[in-house]
């Protein structure tokens, strides 16, 4: 979804380049030195490089071939950081990871799609491994701004791009619905601010 609005973000080459603090929190929590991890929508690759930078073992996958490409040349010699062009949400299975990561991609994506991420995740972590996702909640201050989109009931377009503002409760039944033990959620301000602004948004840690 809104492939071309971010391949335009991405031109511009004018957004963050440091770790997401959520990042920076989830290598402060977890030992990721030589652990497998997968980043679902790894954007200009700022915190797949942060994980390989802490010794993970890293794939970042991302619908923009222009920045994966990038990507892909500015890393070819980094055997441990792979980046790749695909639509997570249609992720096949394979060898488990330790860590799946998804920072602000799980809001852009349908509730359907959802639900199948979260399945594959389940099917394709190690036991014990975690999922970490930060993401728009029902607390953002954006919610029900724009919009609406036909069908999905929490869903808006603002500024021609799609966003879907997650149910905080809701959400962590489905996670422990399908198997996940919580061991972290909180949907509070602090986790993201961004020139000036500091919205809520939700973060979760859990195991499987
Ligand atoms: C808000 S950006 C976040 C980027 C990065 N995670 C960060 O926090 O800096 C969302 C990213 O998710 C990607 N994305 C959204 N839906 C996707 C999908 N279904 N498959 C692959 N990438 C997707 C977009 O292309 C975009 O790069």
């Amino acid at each position: 979804m809104d492939k071309e609005y971010w391949k335009r973000i991405y031109q511009k080459q004018n957004e963050e380049t440091l770790p997401s603090l959520f990042a920076r929190s989830v290598t402060e929590r977890l030992d990721v030195a030589g652990k497998r991890i997968i980043e679902l929508g790894c954007g200009n690759g700022r915190d797949a490089i942060h994980f390989a930078n802490h010794d993970a073992i890293v794939t970042a996958i991302d619908q923009c071939d222009n920045m994966i490409e990038t990507l892909q040349y500015r890393f070819q010699r980094v055997e441990t950081l792979q980046f790749e062009c695909c639509d997570f949400t249609m992720l096949a299975d394979g060898e488990p990871y330790d860590l799946v990561f998804s920072r602000f991609t799980l809001h852009s994506i349908s509730e359907e799609q959802e639900t199948n991420v979260l399945n594959w995740t389940i099917r394709n972590l190690k036991p014990g491994g975690h999922l970490c996702i930060e993401a728009r909640g029902q607390k953002n201050e954006i919610y029900r701004i724009g919009q609406p989109v036909i069908d999905e009931p929490d869903a808006f377009i603002l500024d021609g791009h799609y966003r879907r503002f997650i149910n905080f409760n809701s959400f962590c039944k489905k996670l422990e619905h399908i198997g996940f033990n919580i061991e972290y959620a909180a949907e509070q301000k602090g986790f993201a601010p961004f020139n000036g602004d500091d919205e809520t948004y939700m973060r979760i840690v859990a195991s499987k």
